[in-house]
């Protein structure tokens, strides 16, 4: 199963297992990850489920949507390198993928 790095708010880093199908945000909650809070369930509306991706990743995750830079445009803690995880399907390609998980705003 290919894996997810997660590193948490306090920086520590963890290894997930993720199964088809899923989201990044899903992948990270599922994991029991409270502090992604996920609020609008996935639906491009909250921007709590904020992280930073490993910039080696870049070119293979998909293009930003308006509606996800609109809303990362509403954090303090955007940078080169954030995404809204609920917009990131979790695929193979993508296998040890490392993300942080943003600061709360
Ligand atoms: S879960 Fe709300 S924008 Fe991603």
């Amino acid at each position: 199963m290919p894996k997810l790095i997660v590193v948490n708010r306090e920086g520590a880093e963890s290894a997930i297992d993720v199964e088809d199908g899923l989201t990044v945000m899903e992948a990270i909650r599922d994991n029991g990850f409270d502090e992604l809070l996920a609020l609008c369930g996935g639906c491009c509306s909250c921007a709590t489920c904020h992280i930073q991706v490993d910039p080696a990743f870049a070119s293979k995750l998909p293009e930003m949507s308006e509606d996800e830079d609109d809303l990362l445009e509403s954090s303090d803690h955007r940078n080169d390198t954030s995404r809204l995880s609920c917009q990131i399907p979790f695929t193979g390609e993508l296998d040890g993928l490392k993300v942080t998980i943003a600061p709360e705003d």
